[in-house]
């Protein structure tokens, strides 16, 4: 019953060419978010923000799923429907960020692990009753001079592990985030070298706790260059590394891979999917689609600004995003669909 549930539910999320939404910054991450803005970080803001997410007409149209924040799955319109509901109303799959987030990991500085085991069975109990049917847990893995190390890729794919087995046994589906982070000087090699030696142990841990690869979803990083690197690589470049590496690391029994954008430009997270989805559907065996955060929100944030009187046309700057990578998902993003 519960794999047929885990089952359903994401194939909900992976169809008709949809994808999913991460709405669920921490406050403080939200907040900083506003403050580059000059918006006030309150929690009425914040509220308000999200409100303008969960009702943007037309928004099911490109998004399947929506991944809530603590304080957000807690709060409603202003006409009183909580956002979980009011998303489900619209035809998209409430999910829930589950992780506690990423701390300073003893003895290995420079390296995190990511918290939030310790109650979380009663956790998932009490999200599950709000209405969330998929979550998430972002594990961060940089890379420097020396890391990252082996201890570190380890205790995070262990955490990711036994997260994915707690959420299944309570029949919500798990989105495993192994995020290797876009910040340093590195190269696209060191990239794609660091990501697969991660996906690997996610894998082999996701394996050992006997966690159901087809009722899970991948939320990896693409292989990119790091930001300081003075080459950086071309949207075919990127796209080959980052097929190349889910190819040699995720099994074919994963239904689907919902990247992140880690920090990239919304044009050029639609870029490299598409091209990805352009290039080489023929040899992947699981659906390639997105689970932006900042690709898809940033542009509607920075029209509204606070202002109830921008509220619309920040809807409308959000369905545009979540369009073009409606359009990546198929293979078919251009530049040219950046204009409504
Ligand atoms: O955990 C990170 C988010 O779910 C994805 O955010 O697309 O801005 O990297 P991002």
């Amino acid at each position: 019953m519960t794999t047929q549930t885990l089952i359903a539910t994401v194939q909900a999320l992976l169809a008709a060419d949809r994808g999913l939404l991460a709405m669920d910054e921490s406050n403080p991450t939200c907040n900083k978010r506003f403050a580059e803005l000059g918006i006030p970080q309150t929690v009425e803001m914040r509220q308000a923000y999200r409100e303008l997410i969960v009702t943007a007409p037309g928004l099911s149209g490109s998004i399947s799923g929506a991944i809530l924040y603590d304080e957000t799955i807690r709060q409603t319109k202003k006409d009183g429907t909580p956002f979980a509901r009011a998303l489900r109303e619209a035809g998209i799959v409430p999910g829930i960020k589950l992780d506690a987030g990423a701390k300073e990991l003893a003895g290995h500085p420079g390296e995190k692990v990511t918290e939030g085991l310790d109650g979380l069975r009663e956790r998932l109990k009490e999200y599950g009753a709000m209405g969330a049917r998929f979550a998430k847990w972002r594990a961060v893995i940089t890379i420097g001079g020396n890391i990252p190390s082996e201890a570190c890729i380890e205790a995070n794919a262990h955490a990711l592990a036994r997260y994915a087995a707690l959420c299944q046994e309570a029949g919500i589906v798990p989105v495993v985030e192994p995020e290797v982070l876009m910040d340093g000087d590195h190269t696209l090699a060191r990239c794609a070298e660091v990501t697969e030696q991660t996906q690997f142990a996610v894998f082999r841990e996701l394996q050992r706790q006997g966690v159901l690869l087809e009722g899970m979803l991948l939320k990896p990083n693409m292989v990119v260059s790091g930001l300081d690197c003075p080459e950086q690589a071309t949207v075919a470049q990127v796209a080959e590394a980052t097929v190349r590496c889910l190819l040699r690391t995720v099994p074919a029994a994963v239904p689907g891979v919902a990247f992140l954008s880690g920090g990239q430009s919304p044009q050029s997270a639609s870029a490299h999917l598409s091209a990805m989805n352009a290039g080489f559907k023929a040899r992947m065996p699981w659906v390639l689609t997105f689970s932006f955060a900042r690709a898809i929100q940033q542009p509607a944030m920075e029209v509204w600004r606070g202002q109830p009187a921008n509220v619309a046309a920040a809807q409308k700057a959000l369905v545009q995003r979540a369009r073009c990578n409606n359009a990546a998902r198929r293979g078919e993003y251009s530049a040219a669909m950046e204009k409504p």
